[in-house]
């Protein structure tokens, strides 16, 4: 029987594999085995616990404060013997973390096939996001199947010199997950009961103003410019009081260590532990717009037609930038506060940013994509 090795490390890998593992264990000619190389821990588990997802092969790696060098030659090390023991016929990765390269290149020193989920995004800057347009150029660069979220992914790798019958364009897996969740949500017992939690967790009644919703965490901002964009968002909490600010944040001490330094003790900004797949994709319904430089949230954002300010100075989702729901506001202090109030202000008077299709897709990734494995096995 063939063997299709799936591995992931972090939150957004988890979520946007769960549809692609759940095609696969329907098989009966193939043997489904899943991987974690335990990058991420708490927020991972998270994940692994909405989507019922159970892990053969853990590596559990995550330190505090780990570094790249820590996430890559320990993944490779451990690596090596599972992939020896397991011998699969093909190793599945997504996106473009160090979890995602070092398996990548692991398979493609012990000569494994390498499907490549959420394959072709490119920023066209190796600083940012940093270090993931590197990350996926490599991945890119040693995989056999390139499943190509969007045709202009595909058109990227195709200026690449990737062959186009190695490309496939099947749709980003986010939205299956995503459309599973908010059939979920859409349930009125469950929805009460998220709320209630999601107050619990808040400590406060975010539901009784308009909600901002907010995630940023991208490594190319550490530091003082971090600070600067934390600041920012200081000051539009204090400019528009009448809005919640809610911040589920990430783990990383890198990001909580500043935020809960510059946006503590600030009566509208709410900032609370990374939230269950669940919680989140409620407030995401829930709320009025989103500020983020999160990967996921510029796709997700679409299906409950939230617009989204995109802060960072370059994005690989072009698509939801040119379909006119996404404005890229940089880390400029005026050029994000000025979109904020234009966005607030067309809001207000019921523009509609959703004009065109999702670019992202139909729902239906993960079983384009899971054919396109069965076929070539
Ligand atoms: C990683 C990915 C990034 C992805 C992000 C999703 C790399 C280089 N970065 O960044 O592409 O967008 O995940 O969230 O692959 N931590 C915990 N518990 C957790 C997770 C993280 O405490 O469950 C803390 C730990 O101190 C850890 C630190 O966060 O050392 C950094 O985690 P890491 O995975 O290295 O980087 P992220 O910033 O999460
Ligand atoms: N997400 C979540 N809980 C949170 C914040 C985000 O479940 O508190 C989800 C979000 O819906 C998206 C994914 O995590 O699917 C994005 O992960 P992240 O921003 O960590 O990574 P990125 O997409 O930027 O790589």
């Amino acid at each position: 029987m063939k063997r299709v090795l799936v591995i992931f490390g972090t939150r957004p890998e988890a979520i946007k594999l769960a549809p692609v593992i759940k095609e696969l264990k329907k098989l009966r000619t193939i043997k489904t085995v899943v991987g974690s190389t335990g990058q991420h821990k708490e927020m991972l588990r998270q994940v692994l616990d909405i989507f019922n997802l159970k892990v053969d092969y853990d590596l559990d790696l995550m330190k505090s404060n780990q570094d790249l060098f820590d996430v890559t030659i320990n993944s490779l090390s451990r690596l090596k013997l599972r992939l020896n023991e397991i011998k699969p016929d093909i190793l599945i990765v997504q996106g473009d973390t160090t979890s995602a390269f070092a398996s990548a290149l692991a398979a493609f020193y012990l000569k494994i096939k390498i499907g490549h989920v959420e394959a072709g995004l490119r920023s066209f800057n190796k600083m940012s996001p940093y270090p993931e347009e590197v990350n996926r150029k490599f991945i890119s660069a040693i995989s056999d199947f390139h499943f190509a979220p969007t045709k202009m992914s595909k058109q990227n790798l195709l200026e690449e010199g990737i062959g186009n019958h190695h490309v496939y364009v099947t749709g980003n897996t986010v939205i299956d997950s995503l459309l599973d969740v908010s059939k979920l949500i859409s349930d009125k017992k469950l929805s009460v009961k998220i709320e209630k939690q999601l107050i619990q967790l808040c400590n406060s009644n975010i539901f009784n103003k308009k909600i901002i919703l907010i995630t940023l965490h991208r490594r190319e901002k550490f530091g003082a410019e971090f600070k600067k964009l934390l600041n920012t968002i200081k000051d539009l909490a204090k400019e528009n009081p009448n809005y919640n600010f809610v911040y589920p944040v990430h783990l990383n001490p890198n990001v909580k260590n500043p935020v809960t330094e510059v946006l503590n003790r600030i009566p509208n900004i709410v900032l609370v532990n990374p939230l269950d797949y669940l919680s989140f994709i409620y407030l995401m319904k829930k709320s009025y717009f989103i500020i983020s430089d999160s990967g996921g949230v510029q796709e997700e954002c679409y299906i409950f037609k939230k617009p989204i300010l995109v802060m960072r100075d370059v994005t690989e989702r072009m698509e939801a930038i040119k379909a006119g729901y996404a404005f890229l506001v940089g880390s400029s202090d005026k050029i994000i506060k000025r979109k904020f109030n234009q966005v607030d202000k067309k809001l207000k008077n019921n523009f509609n940013f959703f004009k065109t299709k999702n670019p992202f897709g139909d729902g239906k990734a993960a079983k384009r994509i899971v054919k396109i494995i069965q076929d070539n096995l």
